[in-house]
């Protein structure tokens, strides 16, 4: 089965449109396309440089890079079906790329890398510290994690355990499960002496893709570790996670969705909410919920900042206090006019 993709075309031996899918050589997941949409978004802002896509499956994300950035991409994959498969694809859409069948390890370790991808079935954890040694300074790690379940549902013990936090369940989990994914990454980092900047993480569907800018800098590395904390969330702890800012002001700023799928767009026009506060507000206040766009639109009449949150979909993002917020909800409730 032949599909479109950015701008190459794939070869595909089993698709899947939505959810986690299967594992199969040759598995192709439409799902993911937001995933590889923020890595081609992030990589042609950027001076090209050598990217790794280490698991590269169909070589769906790979082969995006090298032909929608001028970025120099090897491909591989641990499965032979599969590095057959990359090197057709590649053949389909005329590039000329380094493919190769090796284990992960011993593809990261094969040069210093300016970007690495990290995409496997289930945790990450086990493959961070080698990307990590194989990364030039500034380099980034473009990494998904897919075992939500473990950090939002019925596996938080287990969750505690890979990544050494514990998350909740309830309107807050999907935020922070990503809080916690960040600060294992950023604590990884500090210990190889590395700090690490968050450039942009998205939690959807069924994963959490992150893209951390690793580079020298013990100070710097202190400053982050500062943010890294325990909070208490509806009178419970949670984490250690990371508190400070998961994206990046001069990304964003650069950053492009031309030719994007319509849900990276959607997604992309909430980035610049998410750090507007930790965690968020709710519409959800007793039997009447006002209209959420009514009241971000309410909040910002009062000259504040607000909009949509990525992690909730009834959640605001806004930079007015508890206290004043609470106060325009009631307002949007009764039908006040501001
Ligand atoms: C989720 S799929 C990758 C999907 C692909 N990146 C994409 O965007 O369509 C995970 C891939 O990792 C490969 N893989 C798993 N463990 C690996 C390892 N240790 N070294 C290299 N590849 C590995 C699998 O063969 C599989 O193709």
């Amino acid at each position: 089965m032949i599909i479109d993709e950015g701008k190459v075309r794939l070869e595909i031996i089993r698709g899947f449109e939505a959810g986690p899918g299967f594992i199969s050589p040759g598995f192709y997941n439409r799902d993911m396309e937001t995933s590889r949409d923020l890595t081609v978004a992030i990589l042609r802002m950027l001076k090209p440089g050598l990217a790794l896509d280490s698991m590269a499956g169909t070589g769906a994300r790979g082969l995006r890079v090298a032909a929608e950035t001028g970025w120099k991409v090897t491909l591989n994959d641990i499965c032979k079906t599969n590095y057959e498969l990359a090197k057709r694809n590649a053949r389909l859409n005329d590039l000329d790329l380094e493919i190769w069948n090796l284990n992960y390890f011993t593809a990261v370790a094969a040069r210093k890398w300016d970007y690495i991808d990290i995409d496997p079935y289930g945790t990450p954890i086990g493959f961070i510290d080698a990307a990590l040694m194989n990364l030039r300074n500034n380099g980034i790690i473009g990494i998904t994690m897919t075992d939500t379940a473990n950090l939002e549902g019925k596996s938080i013990k287990k969750g505690r355990r890979l990544y050494g936090g514990l998350s909740q369940r309830g309107i807050y989990s999907r935020e922070i499960s990503t809080r916690i994914f960040i600060k294992s990454l950023l604590e990884r980092g500090a210990a190889l002496g590395l700090a690490g900047k968050p450039l942009i993480s998205v939690r959807e569907k069924h994963y959490i893709r992150a893209f951390i800018q690793f580079g020298k800098g013990s100070k710097v590395s202190d400053a982050i570790l500062a943010r890294i904390e325990k909070m208490e969330i509806g009178g419970k702890e949670a984490g250690p996670m990371y508190t400070g800012n998961l994206y990046d002001p001069a990304t964003l700023e650069k950053i492009s969705s031309e030719g994007l799928s319509a849900n990276t767009v959607k997604l992309m026009n909430n980035f610049r909410n998410e750090d507007l506060m930790f965690l968020f507000f709710t519409n959800e206040n007793g039997s009447s919920e006002p209209k959420l766009m009514d009241l971000i639109e309410s909040i910002k009449k009062e000259g504040f900042k607000a909009g949509r949150t990525n992690f909730y979909e009834k959640g605001i993002k806004s930079d007015v206090s508890e206290e004043i917020f609470q106060d325009i909800l009631k307002r949007v409730q009764n039908n006040f006019t501001l």
